[in-house]
């Protein structure tokens, strides 16, 4: 055999090598109870929307794919934690090795901005420091219903302009999404994964887990909240 051959059969061999499995990426859902977390997270996994859904116990977890650059997929692991005050302290089983957080907020509820704030200054000071953090104002549909059904009245309590610019001066990607309609639920997670470092993502594969045991024993010990809990999906939301 002529050793021209060779370095063709070399590249043969690593393009198809090239690891296709999903990278898991954990992603910690945090802030004031009733701003969204849950209804986002299961309009991303489920394609779903509910009125008047039951607050989180505990947390939820739940998962779901996603596809970035056409080629790299990135398998969220969701933690949706509760945002009611008598669960802050187990915050950190959950924020403890994430990669991601998405820290919300309720555009009508000013309060629930200042709470946001206080869980980006916890994250920052106590998670991962390559943690990927995005800000996320809920209930736009509220606003825009506002705006068209009564020119006189607007119950946005937190402007664009603000968040943004707290968001940029705190280093942390910043939306306004509606769970309700859908509105920028997908792009928040498409960012996320697009603004973590797929190196570092590969050296983590094996992906982190809740503190004290696998995440199957950890469902079974914290998750409560039926119809939420332990949801997964294989499809590919984004
Ligand atoms: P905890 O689990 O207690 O931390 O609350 P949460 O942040 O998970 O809030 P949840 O998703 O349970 O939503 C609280 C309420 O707000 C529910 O009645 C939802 O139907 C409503 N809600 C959530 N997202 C939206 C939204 O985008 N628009 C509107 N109009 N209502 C929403
Ligand atoms: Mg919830």
């Amino acid at each position: 055999m002529s050793s021209t051959n060779t370095p063709t059969q070399t590249t043969t061999a690593i393009t198809s090598s090239v690891d296709r499995r999903p990278v898991p990426v954990k992603l910690v859902l945090l802030g004031e109870s009733a701003v969204g977390k849950s209804s986002l997270v299961v309009r991303f996994v489920n394609r779903e929307y509910s009125e008047n859904r039951e607050p989180t116990i505990g947390a939820a977890f739940l998962t779901q794919k996603c596809t970035v650059d056409d080629d790299k997929i990135v398998k969220f692991e969701i933690w949706d934690t509760a945002g009611q005050e008598r669960f802050h302290s187990l915050a950190p089983m959950y924020y403890r090795n994430a990669q991601a957080a998405i820290v919300m907020y309720d555009i009508t509820k000013a309060s629930t901005l200042d709470k946001a704030k206080g869980w980006v200054k916890e994250l920052q000071r106590q998670a991962n420091s390559q943690i990927v953090i995005a800000l996320v104002g809920n209930k736009l549909d509220l606003v825009e219903e506002q705006s068209t059904d009564d020119e006189n009245s607007n119950s946005r309590q937190v402007t664009y302009e603000e968040a943004s610019a707290y968001a940029s001066e705190a280093g942390l990607l910043f939306f306004e999404t509606s769970a309700k309609t859908s509105v920028n639920v997908d792009e928040v997670f498409t960012e996320i994964a697009k603004n973590i470092p797929f190196d570092y993502l590969i050296n983590n594969r094996n992906g982190s887990r809740v503190a004290g045991g696998n995440s199957n024993n950890a469902r079974l010990d914290l998750l409560r909240e039926a119809g939420v809990n332990g949801q997964s999906s294989n499809g590919c939301a984004c």
